[in-house]
């Protein structure tokens, strides 16, 4: 089984960004404590980071049949990206969207995720243990997807 973890804007920056409001993890960091919880689960991670909207969205397409599911940070395209929006329904496997900040507590206009409303669920405020989290969460949906496959062709 294999995993895509999803990265937006301005997170490459991480670590050196905004360290008061985003920490000063790097993504590298959060990539490799992401390799060694995948290990443990028994999945492999495929890591793509873009800050251009059509490059995520062609991400999105690639894995289509490669991937079962995503853990997805849109950054700020998570607040009006409906391209973004529709290839999240489109590839139709579990996305997980995740933050490092509690988008909820900030400016009026982070608190409106567009990617929400299509996503199997979201993680915010949690800083890099998000990551962790989304990836716990992307395989037991992803798994529950395979057993419901199999059930439904042992009909
Ligand atoms: C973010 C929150 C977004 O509002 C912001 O634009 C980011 C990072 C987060 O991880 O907290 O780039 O997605």
């Amino acid at each position: 089984m294999r995993i895509l973890v999803l990265n937006g804007p301005n997170l490459n920056l991480l670590g050196r960004r905004e360290p008061d409001v985003y920490g000063s993890v790097t993504l590298k960091d959060i990539n490799e404590s992401l390799l060694f919880l995948a290990g443990e689960l028994d999945v492999d991670l495929e890591f793509y980071q873009s800050n251009h909207e059509g490059d995520l969205v062609d991400k999105l397409h690639a894995v289509m049949g490669e991937c079962s599911a995503v853990v997805f940070n849109p950054g700020a395209f998570t607040h009006y990206s409906y391209a973004l929006r529709d290839a999240v329904t489109t590839i139709g496997i579990p996305v997980i969207e995740v933050h490092l900040s509690n988008i909820h507590a900030r400016k009026e206009f982070r608190h409106l995720s567009v990617i929400a409303p299509v996503a199997a669920g979201q993680i915010v405020g949690l800083g890099p243990q998000g990551y962790l989290l989304g990836l716990q969460a992307a395989v037991a949906l992803a798994r529950d997807a395979v057993m419901a496959d199999g059930l439904a062709s042992a009909e």
